[in-house]
């Protein structure tokens, strides 16, 4: 079987390191605007192109005789590249551009579950100039988000108390956004402490998979600018230290319920990965945002500890045939750490050599923003290489996690707090704060 994978990132490195595990036969082809050695390696073709042209990725696949495509990132689903797939007599796992909105757009997202009553939505209300902004923020007081309504890889999204500290600031970014002829969310601030779940999707049934918590923030702390994603964990039970079942049932009936309610708008399924940016909160679980991809980093968590056979699953997906046993993961807890560029993520340095010969366990080392040239492997400015960690606790997870990301030379840094015992507690009695026990 012959597969085709859509990007170079570390999240695609998983990938393509889960499909080499398939016991079945296959041949992997990638095409990537840059060349990343580690994804390079698995593969038996390789291209450089515009991932975002549709008719390129086509081409490509045409001329290797793919006979299944896997999206990685977000970009080449916003542009269509899985409808110009199907077009083409090519199964793609990543859902079609109409479904895709699910991340593209907040509005449609938001206006898609209060459409079908799919619970968990803060109250918010869309926008596209200043006409009943300040009405609006007055009703919300001090807890209010401003999201820019489409992709801006995480930047779109301004918090009040983070980002924004007075209704004059968010009415400043609303005017930004609407000068600019862009439309905008203003939605209820949650408090509590997120997680994502992401869920294989055929279009009807779903495979969950365990749940992971992202640090966005740049620096020790949960403090700086927003990032792609700093580092994440899992845990060996698949559920989180400050979670609940229910609170993990409740994410599941959520994503369930999208999956139906985009069948039922759509009137065809969405085949892909669907991941619910959820948030744990005193009155339960809501959700902040959907994603139609595998997180970054959290993907590497999952697919680290994936034991069945992910090429299967994949043919699930397009035949619709999927169910929860398909999916089995290793009672194992993760930690992954991404080292970024100094100066990373508001003025990284670029081009920069980083030296990865002392790395210990090369199986999970994650290649991401890099470009190899002759003389090594070069920094690009985004995220450099995430390492994962797998143990029995999370404890010892982090340690392997630490000392070697550690290992990565250059001019790169990474946070030591994420998944320690410190930082983990810290959820554990902000959960407790929240809940009054
Ligand atoms: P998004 O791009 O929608 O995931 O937003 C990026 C980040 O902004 C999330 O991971 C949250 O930390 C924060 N955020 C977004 N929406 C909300 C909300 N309604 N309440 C609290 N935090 C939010
Ligand atoms: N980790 C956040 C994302 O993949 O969007």
């Amino acid at each position: 079987m012959n597969i085709l994978l859509i990007g170079s990132g570390a999240r695609e490195h998983a990938i393509a390191r889960a499909v080499n595990r398939s016991p079945q036969p296959t041949m992997l082809y990638c095409i990537a605007t840059s060349k990343n050695p580690g994804i390079q390696s698995l593969c038996t073709g390789y291209s450089i192109d515009d991932i975002n042209d549709p008719l390129a990725i086509v081409k490509y696949s045409k001329s290797c005789r793919i006979d299944l495509a896997i999206i990685g990132p977000e970009s080449p689903l916003a542009a269509g590249a899985a409808d110009t797939l199907w077009d083409n007599g090519v199964p793609c796992v990543g859902p079609k551009q109409k479904m895709a909105q699910i991340e593209t757009s907040k509005a449609f997202t938001r206006n898609l579950l209060a459409k079908y009553n799919v619970p968990g939505g803060p109250h918010y209300r869309f926008f596209n100039s200043l006409d009943g902004v300040q009405d609006y923020l007055k009703e919300l007081g001090d807890l209010y988000v401003v999201k820019y309504d489409g992709l801006m890889g995480g930047k779109g999204v301004k918090v009040a108390g983070d980002h924004l500290h007075s209704h004059a600031e968010a009415t400043q970014y609303c005017r930004e956004l609407a000068d600019a002829g862009k439309s905008f969310v203003i939605e209820e601030k949650l408090i509590g402490e997120e997680f994502s779940l992401m869920s294989f999707s055929d279009g009807k049934n779903l495979a969950h998979m365990p749940v992971v918590q992202d640090h966005k923030r740049a620096f020790e702390g949960d403090t700086g600018p927003n990032t792609g994603g700093m580092g994440s964990y899992s845990d060996a039970d698949h559920s989180l230290p400050f979670l609940k079942s229910s609170d993990i049932e409740a994410a599941r009936a959520i994503n369930l319920a999208t999956i139906n309610a985009l069948e039922d708008e759509f009137g065809q399924g969405y085949k892909g990965i669907l991941y619910g940016g959820f948030i744990a909160t005193k009155d339960g679980v809501k959700l902040i945002e959907y994603n139609a991809r595998f997180g970054d980093p959290e993907g590497l968590n999952v697919l680290a500890i994936l034991k069945s056979d992910f090429v299967a699953i994949c043919q699930a997906i397009i035949n619709g045939n999927l169910n929860q046993n398909m999916a089995e993961f290793s009672r194992r807890a993760t930690v992954c750490k991404y080292a970024v560029p100094a100066g990373y993520p508001d003025l990284p340095v670029k081009n920069q050599r980083i030296d990865i010969s002392k790395i210990k366990n090369p199986d999970q080392l994650y290649l991401a923003a890099v470009n190899q040239r002759k003389d090594g492997l070069y920094e690009t400015g985004s995220r450099t290489a995430a390492v994962v960690g797998i143990a029995p606790t999370l404890a010892e997870a982090e340690v392997m996690a630490q000392e070697e990301v550690g290992r990565i030379a250059g001019p790169v840094f990474h946070r030591k707090d994420i998944g320690t015992a410190q930082l983990v507690k810290r959820r554990i009695d902000h959960m407790k704060r929240l809940l009054g026990d």
